[in-house]
């Protein structure tokens, strides 16, 4: 077992120092935000995620995990180090690299034997050699390091499993002791393990996101075609995913992609092919056309409403997906804003993330009231719109909820309940590249 330091509990940071303490290695997670690290020894998660809960609990009482605001103790502990921190974009799409950077700077002052530095934050491609710079400038005693990279492919809401099952480990490294270091920490993971050089490691997780983002812009063009042509977008995905050169999954239209990563991955890889020169415009359109998503939704909405002013409608969803309580860049923002500029009065509902939104969205009597259940949401409505492709909306008693709406009209983002079924409840309901059905007027 090896001693580990995790700098940065974000999302990726505090499920690889949980996960790690799992498998039963020693790890210090460092963060500089106070309040965060005080929730965190008292074993508080400070964002949800399902497991996490469990896992920091079982793993602050076995010993296996601490917490510290000092990068130097995390370094004092361990010989392999994995940079964690945010790389948030700048205004111009450019991930800001500050933060690296300065831990790079903090890790170099107080190393004093040798110490495998493992970048796992998304960074654009050759982030790692500027590390190494960084590093080396810093690193007044001449103490020898490497630098590695180990990107991380977890989804929010399944981060648990994908770390501890992933497809595949990626390792990104020069020399043989920190490929032997990564690799025996990787041993029991029943998976492929891809060896490669420090920059084909970072380019593996761009261009991932970049292309599971141009599934989904893919599959919403052909959702909108679709809509105009008279087919049905999930038959037809479900038609090319069964080639197994394409593959079924990520090919669920919507309303677009949203969260911490793909929005922000595929501005950066876009970013980073202008600055090599590179003309990657297949991107920048993957990108627009995201944009528009929500555009899309809208529109729905006035065929069904007609008139938005003065309509109260149902939100189910607000995170950027199910099961997370993340609503970062989530489509939901936009519609709020969209709809709350037509003068509709929104009934807002989602069971993880009605605290962060409220953060954003207070309240306000009457015209943006939070809900407890999607049957509150619904309970005098005009209309409900499903934002989130939650299990929890497709087992809803849906002729209850016609009884309790004003007008039985449901305009679903995200395809998650069954066109006929709604016909036969009585609904008027519009979907995603799929036919409106029991529209009677
Ligand atoms: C993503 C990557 O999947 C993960 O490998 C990486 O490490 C981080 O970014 P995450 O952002 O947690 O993970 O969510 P993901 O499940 O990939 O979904 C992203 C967005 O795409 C969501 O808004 C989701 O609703 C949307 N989506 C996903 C679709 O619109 N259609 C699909 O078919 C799949």
């Amino acid at each position: 077992m090896s001693n580990l330091c995790v700098i940065g509990t974000g999302h990726v940071g505090l499920i690889t120092a949980c996960c790690f303490a799992e498998l039963g290695h020693q790890v210090i997670a460092v963060d500089r935000d106070k309040g965060k690290l005080d929730r965190l020894r008292k074993s508080e998660a400070p964002f949800f995620e399902p497991g996490l809960q469990e896992l920091l609990s079982r793993n602050i009482t076995a010993g296996r995990l601490s917490f510290s605001g000092e990068i130097a103790d995390g370094i004092r502990q361990a010989g392999i180090v994995f940079v964690c921190v945010g790389t948030p974009p700048l205004s111009d799409g450019r991930a800001n690299l500050a933060y690296v950077e300065e831990v790079a700077r903090s890790i170099a002052a107080c190393m004093d034997d040798y110490r495998l530095i493992v970048e796992k934050s998304t960074v654009p491609v050759q982030t790692s050699q500027w590390i190494r710079r960084t590093v080396t400038l810093f690193n007044r005693t001449r103490v020898e390091f490497d630098v590695a990279s180990n990107p991380e492919f977890l989804r929010e809401g399944s981060a648990i499993e994908d770390f501890m099952r992933p497809d595949r480990v990626v390792i990104g490294a020069e020399s043989e002791r920190a490929r032997r270091l990564l690799f025996d920490l990787y041993e029991s993971f029943n998976c492929p393990v891809l060896l490669t050089d420090l920059v084909s490691a970072e380019m593996i997780k761009h261009a991932s996101n970049a292309f599971l983002a141009m599934k989904i812009s893919f599959i919403n063009m052909v959702g909108n075609l679709c809509e105009k042509a008279g087919a049905d977008v999930d038959r037809v995905a479900e038609g090319i995913g069964l080639d197994r050169r394409i593959g079924r999954a990520f090919l669920n239209a919507g309303i677009g992609y949203g969260g911490s990563c793909f929005p922000k991955d595929v501005k950066a890889f876009l970013n980073m092919a202008e600055s090599l020169e590179v003309d990657f415009g297949l991107l920048r359109e993957v990108d627009r056309l995201n944009e528009h998503r929500v555009d899309h939704l809208i529109r729905k909405a006035h065929a069904a409403l007609w008139v938005l002013n003065d309509k109260t409608i149902g939100l189910l969803g607000l995170a950027f997906k199910p099961n997370t309580d993340d609503v970062r860049e989530a489509p939901s923002l936009r519609v709020i804003e969209r709809l709350r500029a037509e003068g509709s009065r929104l009934r807002l509902y989602d069971p993880q993330a009605e605290g962060n939104m409220r953060a954003i969205h207070a309240p306000v009597a009457g015209a943006l009231d939070y809900c407890s259940s999607p049957e509150e949401a619904a309970d005098g409505a005009e209309a409900l719109m499903i934002l989130t492709e939650a299990d929890e909306f497709r087992k809803l008693d849906w002729d209850r909820i016609r009884r309790s709406m004003r007008t039985p009209i449901v305009i679903d983002g995200r395809n998650v309940l069954d066109p006929a079924k709604m016909a036969a409840s009585g609904f008027e309901y519009y979907s995603i590249g799929r036919p409106s059905v029991g529209n009677r007027y």
